[in-house]
């Protein structure tokens, strides 16, 4: 997290004084580095260089305009899941045929908006999904170019709400029906296959389930070109992870040499679709300390942000790094075991149980760091509350990026019946 740094005593995004933001656009807000950003958007894209490649940003992972544009702008296509990732990526400037489209459940809606627009390619992941984007683009006699996303049974010894290559998992076409699925495909009048796809989880802290997965994905590869099915691209999916505690994750470029080791024989375009890896340690969330409160066995430090704002704490049980945005000058000699919390009326709303901190007093500010990926787009408006801003930082200058909400916004799609006048009312 080099973009994020003390300096005399206070937390700098680049060249930016984090406290300034904090009183300018208030409290919480997300606060991203372009610098960072862009640094590991061409890690990725430098680990692969030599290889025919192209960098699907997920869009998931964070889904502001200015960010998908950023990644676009670097010459990255977008790694879509919904009819709203793929207007957002459009209308950020991806040209369409650098975007795929994965997920379980598209809609016919969705198929359509992607079949306008004229997409890289689907990622299956049903035999009656491939029946429906079949019938679909003969409707518009359009050819629909996929792939199926195999789901390869292995491991990817990480959490088990967001491992998604196991054969228990809702994703992907298990890999022993792949063959048969990829040569009914290819008798469908409107679809052309055009590669294999693979994604097996996300936050993956070790390359060998990427290898064991690749292996297998290999060797279907091969079954199928012998049946002289043209596999032009493989996409290897997203998934690695990042430091937020301890953990030692792989580098993008040993992360590529571990793929290319198992597949870059193969010849195809590789794909692939990173997202916590490109944002995650890009973000931070600002949140300010609205009072502290001794209970009978806990301390508690309140904040103003939720789990409405960043819900990874209480989904997953997620450790995310918390720091003062002053500097802890003590060191940590007077650091008291506490627990963060916001103001949302659950227990579960905690950004962090049993955590040393300095000590906080109303007011002080305090920064959830590795916070770009998965944060402000997990976000609600539980408990009516606005979603926050979202803000740029470049250099010595930063962009709000994103308005925080009003109240008016909050209502701004409902409709109030008038109950004196209708047929039920008094
Ligand atoms: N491709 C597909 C098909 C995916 O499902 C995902 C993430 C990615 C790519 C990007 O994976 P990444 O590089 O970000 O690991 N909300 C959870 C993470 C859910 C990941 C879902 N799929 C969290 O906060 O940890």
């Amino acid at each position: 997290m080099d973009f994020f740094h003390y300096r005399d005593g206070q937390l700098f995004c680049e060249e930016v004084r984090v406290a300034d933001i904090a009183r300018r656009e208030g409290t919480p807000c997300y606060i991203y580095s372009h610098k960072a950003l862009e640094t590991h958007f061409k890690a990725y894209d430098e680990a692969f260089a030599g290889f025919d490649h192209l960098v699907c940003y997920s869009v998931k992972a964070c889904s502001n305009l200015s960010v998908v544009s950023l990644f676009a702008s670097l010459g990255g296509g977008c790694d879509v899941v919904s009819g709203g990732e793929l207007f957002r990526a459009l209308r950020a400037g991806v040209s369409a045929e650098k975007i795929v489209f994965s997920g379980v459940g598209k809609t016919r809606d969705e198929i359509n908006a992607a079949l306008d627009a004229g997409i890289l390619m689907f990622n299956v992941e049903s035999s009656q999904e491939l029946d429906f984007i079949n019938q679909l683009a003969a409707e518009k006699s359009k050819i629909a170019p996929v792939s199926l996303r195999i789901n390869p049974d292995v491991d990817p010894q990480t959490h088990p709400y967001i491992s998604t290559g196991l054969s228990t998992n809702k994703f992907g076409i298990p890999i022993s029906r792949a063959v048969s699925l990829y040569q009914r495909a290819a008798g469908l009048s409107h679809v052309r296959v055009v590669g294999v796809d693979c994604h097996i989880g996300s936050q993956l802290t070790q390359v060998n389930p990427f290898r064991d997965a690749m292996k297998r994905v290999k060797l279907l590869v091969q079954e199928l070109r012998r049946l002289k099915l043209d596999i032009h691209y493989l996409d290897i999916g997203g998934g690695l992870g990042i430091r937020y505690e301890d953990e030692k994750p792989p580098m993008p470029s040993e992360y590529a040499r571990a793929v290319l080791d198992e597949v870059k024989d193969l010849g195809c375009v590789l794909i692939m679709e990173p997202g916590r890896s490109l944002v995650g340690n890009a973000g931070i969330m600002v949140s300010k300390v609205l009072y502290t409160k001794e209970g009978e066995t806990k301390k508690f430090v309140i904040v103003d942000a939720g789990m409405n704002d960043l819900v990874r704490p209480s989904l997953y049980h997620a450790y995310q790094k918390i720091v003062p945005i002053r500097e802890d000058v003590d060191g940590g000699d007077n650091a008291q075991t506490v627990d963060v919390v916001g103001p949302i009326c659950e227990s579960g709303d905690f950004l962090a149980q049993n955590r040393l901190l300095p000590p906080c007093k109303p007011g002080d500010l305090l920064a959830v760091m590795s916070a770009g990926a998965y944060g402000f787009t997990m976000a609600s408006n539980y408990n009516s509350r606005p979603r926050v801003p979202e803000i740029m930082v470049m250099g010595d200058q930063y962009s709000l990026i994103r308005r925080r909400e009003t109240f008016d916004d909050l209502v701004a799609g409902e409709k109030m019946i008038d109950w004196a006048a209708s047929p039920g009312g008094k």
